[in-house]
């Protein structure tokens, strides 16, 4: 390394590590706060397997995550499949809609292959056949994914709660989030016990919206760009949780922890294991 590149290194590194702490002003968090704190892998483990698929969801048993979360849209025949895009594009070997493709063509896709060789062949899941093979092993945050362009949605999804008896309000490990809050609305007059989410991506969190929320929703996952200590306590004062979105680092992590979320949606569940 040439003496100017070492000089622009040390200057950048130095500036980082000033600027840090201003942007995190109490990053600290113990071992102890981790624990207290819930480890919601997203999209399953997706920083080391492909998002949404069987793959992610056992990584993230494995690496002992508390929940895992799913995003839910719709086949053209009413399947409840687990994508995050409306399209299949960046996450399979083809194009398209999701609601253009039934269940038996959105199944024969590859959705492991642009991740990584070693999963090539991964299907897209159905909500249905991973409620099953994940009960009473780990939790599920079910995302419903732009249900305006899915109506019937919230029926579909209640429905496959109802039938395998994971409705009920002390499921304790079930829970149904969304940005758009009139379907939570909708799926709170569906099922008015069972536990939701509102997801929010711009703010500042107002106190009229927070009392709003609190009428059906027991969730509040903002932004982590969103959050500070007063929004936490805030949102607690309204007797609901606070789940923010989405870690990828360390210091983020300590950060969040530190200001005292109940939950983290992070790509790798390890961040509760070693923080700072
Ligand atoms: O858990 C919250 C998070 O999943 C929302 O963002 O875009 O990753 O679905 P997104
Ligand atoms: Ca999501």
């Amino acid at each position: 390394m040439n003496l100017k590149r070492l000089v622009v290194s040390v200057f950048v590194l130095s500036l980082v590590m000033v600027i840090s702490p201003m942007l995190h002003p109490h990053a600290e968090a113990s071992m102890q706060d981790y624990k207290k704190t819930t480890n919601i892998a997203h999209r399953g483990a997706s920083g080391h397997a492909p998002e949404n698929t069987i793959a992610a969801f056992d990584k993230a048993v494995d690496m002992n995550a508390d929940y895992f979360e799913v995003d839910v849209q719709m086949t053209k025949d009413g399947q409840l499949v687990l994508i995050h895009d409306t399209t299949v594009d960046r996450t399979t070997d083809r194009t398209g809609s999701v609601s253009d493709f039934t269940l038996e063509e959105i199944r024969q896709l590859d959705a492991g292959s642009w991740f990584g060789e070693a999963f090539a062949g991964e299907k897209i899941p159905t909500l249905e056949e991973t409620l099953d093979r994940y009960r009473g092993k780990i939790g599920v945050l079910i995302e419903l994914k732009n249900p305006e362009l899915y109506p019937g949605i919230e029926e579909k999804v209640a429905k496959a709660l109802i039938e395998r008896n994971m409705h009920r309000p002390n499921n304790g490990k079930m829970i149904v989030q969304s940005f758009n809050h009139d379907s939570m609305k909708m799926f709170h007059h569906i099922l008015p016990e069972f536990p939701l989410g509102v997801l929010v991506n711009s703010g500042p969190i107002t106190a009229e919206q927070l009392d709003n929320f609190s009428a059906y929703a027991e969730y509040v996952n903002p932004n982590k760009a969103l959050m500070d200590r007063e929004t936490v306590d805030r949102i607690h004062e309204y007797d609901m949780k606070t789940w923010p979105y989405t870690v990828r680092d360390q210091a983020s992590a300590d950060y969040l922890v530190g200001i005292g979320v109940d939950g983290i949606s992070n790509d790798f569940p390890e961040l509760f294991t070693s923080p700072e």
